[in-house]
């Protein structure tokens, strides 16, 4: 298979147990306080429903759809709207491949590398719009 695929099915073991998205944001806001502070009025629930979407198409992008959504999260978190730090997309990709690492009984180091090259282009996206 290749990287896509297996990417995309590690994703799916992932999804089984929302504790995985609950485990990202954990991870992701004990990074930073600054990141914590971004989340402090947020619907974390609804939040987590919006990430499970996002990461999806961060990987059928890198599949072949269209980037049409991606360009929308750039300018989403751009520096006129969210403002988010383009620094804050490495904690953010930390964060989400220890969850992986807690979550796909699947986990290898080399299933981790495919995951950091099938996501990198759609970061790249997102974070090149700020
Ligand atoms: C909202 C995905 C990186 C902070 C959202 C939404 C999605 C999403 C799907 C909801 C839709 C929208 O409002 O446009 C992603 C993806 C990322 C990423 C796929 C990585 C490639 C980050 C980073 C931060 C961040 C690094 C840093 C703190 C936020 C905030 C919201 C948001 C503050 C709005 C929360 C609210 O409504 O209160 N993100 N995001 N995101 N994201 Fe991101």
């Amino acid at each position: 298979m290749n990287p896509t695929d297996n990417v995309f099915q590690s994703y799916g073991r992932c999804c089984r147990d929302e504790q995985f998205f609950i485990n990202f944001y954990t991870f992701f806001m004990d990074s930073s306080e600054q990141i914590r502070e971004r989340f402090a009025n947020t619907d974390m629930a609804a939040q987590r429903h919006l990430l499970r979407n996002g990461i999806m198409q961060l990987i059928l992008t890198a599949r072949g759809m269209s980037d049409r959504k991606l360009r929308a999260l750039g300018e989403s978190h751009d520096r006129h709207h969210y403002n988010i730090d383009p620094a804050w997309y490495e904690l953010w990709l930390t964060a989400l491949m220890k969850a992986v690492r807690h979550h796909d009984p699947e986990y290898s180091p080399a299933l981790e590398e495919e995951w950091h090259e099938v996501l990198r282009p759609g970061i790249d996206l997102i974070r090149g719009a700020y």
